[in-house]
C-alpha cells in the first residue's frame, strides 16, 4: 500500500495547537527524565527513543488505561501478546512484502532522501500522481534542501529483516512486525477455541512494531521503533454488522482520548478518500490530533472486511471460519480494528497537559496530566529536612502509599521549588509534613491544579488520596 502525507492544517480558523512548539517539550522529556534521543553517548541513532524513569510510568500508564478500557471493561475482548517475529508468510500473505511501501526521491545533487509525500507542494497529490513516475517535472518538484533534481519515485519497503538462524539466505528471512493486528490474525483460531467467545469479539494486544520510516520526525511522533495497542474485532459477515461495529468503536476511541484529558477541540475525524485506504481497508477514518506541526493521525478505526482472515485461510489451507450456533452457518468474520500509538498517545496527553501561567509574579509550569496518566501519584515532602522525625514521618506515609501507587519522597530544595517540579512532571498531589504534624498528628495535601492546601490526619492520608484518585477515574 502506498501511504498518503496525514492531512494538514489548511483552514485559517484552525484551533491553536495546545503549545506553539515542540522544543520546550522535547527540552523538559530530556530535563526531567520522560524521554532520551537512543544510544545517546554515541550520537543517537535516528527515529529510535528511549523512555527515562518518568516516561517509562507515562507510557505504562497509557497502555493500562488503554487495556482497561479495552479488555478489563469489556467481557467481549480478551487479550494477546504474539511474537514481534513471525512466520514470514504471514507478510507476503498479509500483502505487505508486496506492497507496504512509500515512495521515496532521491536528490541529484546533495542525494538527500524523501517521502514524496511529504516534500513541499507535493502533500496534497493523489495516490495516481504519487506514483507516476513523471511526477516531479509535471509538478517542478526541487529538493527543499538544495533546489537539486529529484529521482522519479520509487516504492520503497518499509519493513525491517533479519536472518533467522546461523545461514543468511533467501529462506531464512524474517521481518520486523509492521503492525500488531496480523499476530490476532494467525491466532484467531486459537484465541476463539480456547476462550469461547462468541461473535462479536475482539482481540486486543499491545507491542512493539517497527518501520523504516523514510522521514520520521517530530520527536516521539514518528519513530522506526514504537509501540501499537491495536484491537481487531470480529462481526459477523457483510456491511451492516461491520458498519454497525465500525460507527459504536469510532466515537468510543475519540471519547477515551477525552476522558483520559484531551481537549476536544483538538480532535478531529479525518475519513480516507477511496484512493488512499490501505490495501485491506473498506472504510478507514483517523482520529487525528491538532499537534504544533498540524492535524495528524493519533489512531485509525477501518474495516478491514474479511481480507486478512479469507487470505490467512486460503494461504495456510486452515478452516478459518467460525461457526454460529444460532444460524447454524459457517462463515469468514469481518474485521473492524482499531489501531493506536502507545508512542503516539503518550505524546499527545504530554503536550495536551502543557501549562505555562504567572503566580506570584513567577512562571509555572504544570502538566496537569489526568491522574492516572500521572508518572507519580503523590510526593511526600518535608517542610524542614533538618527535623529527624519530620524525615521519618515522611518516609513512613511514603512507603503506606507505596503499597498502592507511585510515591516519592524529595527534600533537595526548599518547599516551593519542591512543589514547582512536582508541578513540572505532574504530580497530583503533594503531601507536606511540618513542625506542626509532629503534634497534631495532620499533614498537608496540596492539589496541582488548584494548589489549595487541605489539612488530613496522617492515619487519613492514604485513604484520601486513593478516593481522590478513584474518582477522578473514567
Ligand atoms: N494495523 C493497522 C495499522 O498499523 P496504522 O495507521 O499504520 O495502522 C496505527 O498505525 C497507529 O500506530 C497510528 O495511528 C499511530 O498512532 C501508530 N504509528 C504508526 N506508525 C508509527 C510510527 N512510525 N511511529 C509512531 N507511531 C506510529
Amino acid at each position: 500500500m502506498t501511504r498518503t502525507a496525514d492531512a494538514q492544517a489548511s483552514d485559517p480558523n484552525d484551533v491553536a495547537p495546545a503549545i506553539e512548539g515542540l522544543e520546550t517539550i522535547v527540552s523538559l522529556s530530556k530535563r526531567r527524565g520522560f524521554v532520551f534521543p537512543s544510544s545517546e553517548i554515541y550520537g543517537g541513532i535516528n527515529a529510535v527513543w528511549d523512555y527515562g524513569p518518568l516516561g517509562v510510568e507515562l507510557k505504562n500508564n497509557v497502555k493500562r488505561a488503554w487495556w482497561r478500557a479495552m479488555v478489563q471493561d469489556r467481557d467481549d475482548i480478551v487479550g494477546l501478546d504474539a511474537g514481534i517475529l513471525m512466520h514470514p508468510q504471514v507478510w507476503v500473505t498479509s500483502g505487505h512484502v508486496g506492497s507496504f511501501s512509500d515512495p521515496l526521491v532521491e536528490c541529484g545533487s546533495c542525494h538527500r532522501r524523501y517521502r514524496l509525500d511529504e516534500l513541499p507542494g507535493a502533500e496534497e497529490l493523489s495516490v495516481g500522481d504519487l506514483a507516476d513516475p513523471g511526477v516531479i517535472a509535471r509538478f517542478h518538484l526541487v529538493c527543499p534542501n538544495d533546489g537539486g533534481p529529484l529521482s522519479p519515485p520509487r516504492q520503497f519497503n518499509l519493513m525491517f529483516q533479519s536472518y533467522m538462524g546461523p545461514v543468511q539466505d533467501e529462506g531464512s528471512i524474517v521481518y520486523f512486525r509492521p503492525e500488531t493486528a496480523q499476530g490476532s490474525y494467525v491466532n484467531f483460531k486459537n484465541v476463539r477455541e480456547s476462550s469461547r467467545k462468541k461473535i462479536p469479539f475482539g482481540i486486543a494486544q499491545i507491542g512493539k512494531s517497527f518501520r523504516n520510516e523514510i522521514s520520521p520526525g517530530n520527536f516521539v511522533f514518528r519513530m522506526r521503533e514504537f509501540e501499537q495497542m491495536e484491537m481487531q474485532y470480529f462481526v459477523a459477515p457483510g456491511g451492516p454488522p461491520a458498519a454497525e461495529a465500525f460507527e459504536a468503536w469510532l466515537p468510543r476511541r475519540r471519547a477515551w482520548y477525552e476522558a483520559y484529558g484531551v481537549d476536544p477541540a483538538r480532535l478531529r475525524f479525518r475519513e480516507h478518500a477511496p484512493d488512499e485506504l490501505a490495501h485491506y481497508a473498506k472504510k478507514a477514518i483517523d482520529i487525528e490530533y491538532r499537534f504544533p506541526f498540524g492535524w495528524k493521525e493519533l489512531e485509525g478505526v477501518h474495516n478491514r472486511g474479511d481480507f486478512d482472515l479469507s487470505r490467512h485461510a486460503a494461504a495456510s489451507g486452515q478452516n478459518l471460519e467460525y461457526f454460529d450456533p444460532a444460524t447454524e452457518e459457517h462463515f469468514i468474520p469481518w474485521i473492524v480494528e482499531t489501531a493506536a500509538g502507545a508512542d503516539r498517545a503518550a505524546f499527545t496527553f504530554l503536550i495536551d497537559a502543557y501549562r505555562e501561567e504567572e503566580v506570584k509574579g513567577e512562571k509555572r509550569v504544570s502538566l496537569a496530566l489526568h491522574p492516572d496518566l500521572a508518572p507519580y501519584k503523590v510526593a511526600v515532602l518535608p517542610l524542614l529536612k533538618k527535623r529527624p522525625e519530620i524525615v521519618e514521618l515522611c518516609h513512613r506515609i511514603k512507603d503506606d502509599l507505596k503499597r498502592d501507587v507511585m510515591a516519592v519522597y524529595d527534600d533537595t530544595a526548599a518547599i516551593g521549588k519542591l512543589y514547582r517540579r512536582q508541578d513540572e512532571i505532574g504530580t497530583p498531589f503533594c503531601v507536606t509534613v511540618d513542625v506542626d504534624s509532629l503534634e497534631d498528628g495532620a499533614v498537608t495535601i496540596r492539589d496541582r491544579d488548584s494548589m489549595t492546601q487541605e489539612r488530613v490526619s496522617v492515619d487519613q492520608v492514604r485513604r484520601v488520596i486513593l478516593d481522590r484518585l478513584a474518582a477522578a477515574r473514567p
